[in-house]
């Protein structure tokens, strides 16, 4: 078994992009919402100059012991604490911060945790279905399973992981937790490939498993609620860099990007605006910037990412 004190944590994704969109100012205060084991933010710390501020973030604090022991020679520019990102306004404020540089989120999890087999979110080991990544939280994945009704698996499956069989997957697990209470990654995985047709069995696995891990860690509500707020924070001429992994994450980003980037909120047919809304975010990256194929060979799990940037004005 892997020893996960001494593993690699993390292979940060679109390093070079990242510095290159995100600081525009090198003794500026950056907020780095996902810190993970510290990747992108040691890059943005040697990239500043005597001065610059780093507030590092993440929801499992086996993150945030590892980016703390990571970044120890940056001791005296960072502040790493347990948080969740989409309370980016509370956190600055109790920080004593008013105005910040820029903001990187990199979302989705570490290797870290999916590798952890104690974590519960890979269907390649047999484990407890836990997916959480806050351990303060109370519901996991098993409980979700074994609890929901089945309408409400059907709705988590369909939304999150976009799964056709959703309907037949929540049909067979309802009928099989009365049996049995599934408990574990492989029962699961198992329970699914018995029941769907054809050779993309796995596909559906992962669809389902997506959907789980999104619904413990309430990913998209998370998001949603930093993307309502996060102009909020920034400074004009700050950047907001946002990597996402999969479709549902990028459409929201998109979405609310564009929406900032419009302003003006009123109905088509007002000829006048009246909600004196104006334009407040400048897309960087009209199309989102992806790894290139070089990256991906060297860090398969980099094949998903999408980079999308923008500046307040
Ligand atoms: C892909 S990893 C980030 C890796 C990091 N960029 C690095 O270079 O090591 C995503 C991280 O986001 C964290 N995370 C997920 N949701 C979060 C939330 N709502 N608030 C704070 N951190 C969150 C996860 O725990 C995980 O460590």
């Amino acid at each position: 078994m892997c020893d996960f004190k001494n593993h690699l944590f993390h292979t940060p994704v679109l390093v070079d992009k990242v510095i290159e969109l995100l600081i525009t100012n090198k003794s500026g205060i950056y907020f780095d919402g996902t810190i993970g084991g510290g990747g992108h933010s040691k890059e943005i710390l040697k990239n500043f100059k005597d001065k610059g501020k780093l507030i590092g973030i993440d929801i499992d604090s086996g993150a945030v012991n590892f980016a703390k022991n990571n970044l120890k020679s940056f001791k005296n520019k960072t502040i790493i604490k347990k948080g969740n990102y989409a309370n980016i306004l509370e956190i600055l404020k109790k920080e004593k911060i008013k105005k910040i540089d820029g903001i990187l989120l990199d979302l989705g999890i570490s290797s870290y945790q999916i590798d952890n087999p104690e974590r519960g979110f890979s269907y390649f080991v047999d484990s407890p279905l836990d997916m959480r990544m806050d351990n303060d939280l109370r519901k996991n994945a098993s409980d979700i399973i074994n609890n929901y009704s089945k309408t409400e698996l059907i709705k988590i499956f369909k939304k999150y992981g976009e799964e056709r069989y959703s309907r037949i997957i929540s049909d067979y697990i309802v009928k099989k937790r009365e049996k049995k209470v599934i408990k574990t990654s492989f029962e699961l995985r198992h329970l699914i490939e018995s029941i769907i047709p054809g050779k993309n069995k796995i596909k559906s696995v992962s669809r389902i498993f997506q959907a789980l891990r999104i619904e413990v860690n309430k990913e998209l509500e998370n998001l949603e609620n930093f993307l309502k707020n996060f102009v909020e924070a920034l400074k004009s001429g700050g950047r907001i860099i946002i990597i996402s992994y999969h479709s549902l994450e990028d459409r929201l980003v998109k979405k609310y990007f564009r929406q900032f980037e419009k302003g003006c909120i009123c109905p088509p047919d007002i000829p006048i605006c009246v909600c004196g809304k104006g334009e407040i975010l400048k897309i960087i990256s009209k199309k989102p910037i992806l790894p290139s194929k070089d990256e991906i060979k060297l860090n398969p799990r980099a094949r998903s990412a999408k980079l999308r940037a923008a500046e307040k004005i």
